[in-house]
């Protein structure tokens, strides 16, 4: 067939030509780069690629998300390319117990300003065990397919996903760009016949129907993901070019004509007590429905709602996922361990007789502290009516959603009759230092600081991982090999980017140690040369600080902004003195525990000397400040005081933040804006003295389009 000049080409056209330029080019890459047996002569396939440039030269808006001309030869056998997600994939908060699905409601709204007796209607729909997948349709095409990741950046599983029969390759009268959102599972008899085949190909079997689904979906290979069958249950979208519906109902309807599957147990109902007596019919068809669930999710039905409600960190207010009972099981505990972590904490950790637990395996749970073991809370009040933990015993395991199994419950007549209290260590067992206590702390700590080895490596594994430097290549078991090996010894962060230097002048190299090579070797040090400039944020979460998690680090670093900034300020601070602990406290979302804990970081001289070696191979970001930065008030710290009339306090303050703004209790020579409704007192005067602007509610309306 003779090419149609490009000029000729209609948009519909070139749609369909880029579509089939990208199959062709990916097949004759994968020839090529990853089976070494070209399929098409180096003539051809440049042909295809200089085809494929000048119809998107032509239609800029036609450029595939996946669009071979962005590709240096297939993606990396080692894994799938990653994809940013538009708008993030975020995930549940849970429930447990009735009276929280009430609270739930309450929340909702309290936070509208809506009284108790304003209709109000949710969703009910299954909460579906699989794994969460965005599906992108451009021009009613399916043109990417994304797993969650981390929220942010998840991978490329556009080929496996075209073999799933429930996943639509083309929509009729969808919106120009539409994100659905959606569970990915495989059912009870397909995970059955799936183990059954696998174990007799002497293949690894899977643990549960969820483990399978993941492994099958995250095949390299599609043609693996093509026989094992996977379904797909619609629940939401992302990204839309139109509004699909005024409802979320009414959106899951939309999704359903558009040929997705939506769940048939989704239910509008008229408030909590509806939403509870559908919680219980889903759970009665639980064990019918041939396939794994474990809980309830709850929406607010309407949309303008929705986004009225937004978002916490990585939720969102107008949702909530109430979740079945945790499953139980009893076994021996056979040994009790303790685990020193990154900040010195001995964690006791029970090793138990393995047993199964919901379909999983559990030979580990957590006993949390020492009071836990002892059979008492934090506040000296019994636990399990005081029955304490022993080796030997026989215990109760529980898994509850993804958290590591727990021990709920010990049998008294099954203790063997020389069990013996459990002694809790007062001394390190990894480096032998005093363990203590604080006054207030749950929590006993190994003193040894950075001579313990097992904080120091735990450190380290922090250091390396996804949220922090996530360096490729260097995970928690290349972090024990090179802490332990004396000749490449990595022993705090700063030492990761010496490591190629210091191997060069090494007679035993990387490359010749069991397991690593050539390619090996220069892709780990590739790998870290990257992670050479790193956001701000990012830095601040792997420093590891105690009380300083990826939200708070984030926080910090809009709110600093540059490391200078933000090392200047901790550097400076301390302790309930000066303006840049003022500054610190009189941040949203940073309390006094935390403030201590930065402070005291930055104070100690030999974490500082290990700060401040790292940073000096670094060239780290500056963070953008929060929010969009085009609001009129990013990066301005508003105050609230007095009645607001048109939103609830939660909602002025959530909806100032997602502008960028940051809201701050107090009013203080850095307050840039305050607003003052009926009834402000103190405040409202001091910003008069301090001669800082003073808006009413509908003037802040204005100011930020509200209104
Ligand atoms: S809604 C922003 N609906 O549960 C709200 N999620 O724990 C996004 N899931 O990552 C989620 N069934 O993978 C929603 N009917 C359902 C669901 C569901 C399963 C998964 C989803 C999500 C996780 C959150």
């Amino acid at each position: 067939m003779v090419d149609q000049p490009v000029e000729n080409l209609s948009e519909d056209e070139a749609w369909a030509e880029l579509a089939r330029l990208a199959r062709q080019i990916t097949r004759a890459d994968e020839a090529y780069h990853r089976k070494d047996a070209p399929e098409i002569s180096d003539a051809d396939y440049d042909a295809l690629k200089r085809r494929n440039a000048e119809i998107e030269a032509r239609f800029p808006a036609l450029k595939r998300a996946d669009s071979p001309s962005e590709r240096v030869g297939a993606p990396p056998a080692e894994g799938f390319a990653k994809v940013r997600h538009e708008r993030r994939m975020l995930s549940l908060g849970n429930a447990f117990e009735a009276d929280e699905i009430a609270e739930f409601d309450a929340r909702i709204r309290r936070y509208l300003g809506l009284g108790a007796e304003a209709p109000l209607r949710y969703t009910a729909e299954p909460k579906i065990d699989g794994l969460s997948l965005s599906l992108r349709y451009e021009m009613g095409r399916l043109a990417q397919a994304a797993t969650r990741g981390d929220g942010e950046t998840g991978e490329n599983v556009t080929r496996n996903a075209r073999t799933i029969d429930d996943i639509p390759e083309t929509l009729e009268g969808a919106p120009e760009i539409l994100e659905v959102r959606g569970e990915v599972y495989m059912a009870h008899a397909d995970f059955e016949a799936l183990n059954a085949r696998q174990a007799e190909a002497g293949d690894k079997t899977f643990a549960n129907p969820r483990n399978a689904a993941a492994g099958s979906l995250r095949q390299l290979d599609p043609k693996i993901t093509a026989a094992r069958p996977l379904r797909f249950f619609a629940y939401g979208w992302g990204v839309l070019s139109d509004p699909l519906a005024k409802t979320q109902m009414d959106a899951l309807d939309r999704l359903a004509a558009l040929g997705f599957r939506i769940s048939p147990l989704t239910r509008l109902c008229d408030g909590p007590d509806e939403m509870l007596a559908h919680y219980a019919e889903i759970e009665q068809a639980r064990s019918t429905l041939g396939y794994d669930i474990d809980g309830v999710v709850y929406k607010v039905d309407d949309l303008a709602l929705q986004a009225r409600l937004g978002f916490r960190s990585t939720t969102p207010r107008w949702a909530l996922a109430h979740k079945f009972p945790a499953e139980l099981a009893w076994t021996r505990l056979e040994k009790i361990e303790i685990q020193v972590g990154r900040t010195g904490a001995l964690s006791p950790v029970a090793r138990l007789h393995p047993v199964t637990v919901g379909g999983v395996v559990v030979s580990n749970a957590t006993l949390h502290n020492e009071d836990y073991i002892a059979g008492r809370d934090a506040s000296g009040n019994p636990i399990r009516d005081g029955k304490d933990i022993r080796e030997g015993d026989w215990v109760q395991v529980y898994r509850a959603g993804d958290v590591i199994p727990k021990v709920a419950d010990v049998d008294l007549s099954k203790r063997p009759e020389r069990a013996a209290p459990y002694a809790f260590p007062t001394t390190c067992p990894e480096c032998g230092s005093e363990a203590i206590r604080e006054e207030g702390d749950s929590v006993r700590r190994c003193t040894g600081g950075l001579i313990c080895p097992a904080q120091a490596v735990e450190r380290l594994k922090h250091f390396v991982s996804r949220g922090a430097f996530d360096i490729e290549g260097l995970g928690a078991k290349q972090i024990e090999m090179f802490y332990r090996d004396d000749s490449l010894r990595v022993r705090e962060p700063a030492d990761i980017f010496t490591l190629e230097e210091r191997d060069g002048q090494n007679l035993s190299k990387l490359k010749n140690r069991e397991g690593w090579g050539d390619k090996s070797a220069a892709n780990l040090f590739a790998a870290i040369d990257a992670r050479r400039t790193i956001p701000l944020d990012r830095l601040i979460y792997a420093l590891g600080i105690r009380h300083v998690g990826e939200v708070n680090a984030d926080l910090l670093a809009r709110t600093y902004q540059t490391w200078e900034a933000f090392e200047t300020a901790m550097t400076n601070a301390r302790v309930d003195e000066g303006p840049d602990w003022d500054y610190l406290l009189g941040i949203d979302g940073v309390g006094r525990v935390m403030a201590e804990s930065l402070v005291t970081a930055f104070q100690q001289e030999a974490e500082r000397a290990s700060i401040d070696r790292l940073v000096a191979h670094l060239s780290v970001e500056p963070a953008q400040p929060r929010g969009q930065v085009d609001s009129p008030v990013a990066g301005k710290t508003v105050v609230f005081t007095g009645t607001l009339e048109k939103m609830t306090r939660a909602e002025a303050k959530a909806r100032a933040e997602a502008l960028g703004a940051k809201v701050s209790g107090s009013v203080s020579k850095k307050t840039d804006l305050v607003v003052a409704g009926p009834g402000a007192g103190s405040k409202a005067k001091k910003a008069a003295e301090l001669g800082i602007e003073t808006l009413d509610e509908d003037a802040w309306l204005d100011l930020v389009g509200g209104r």
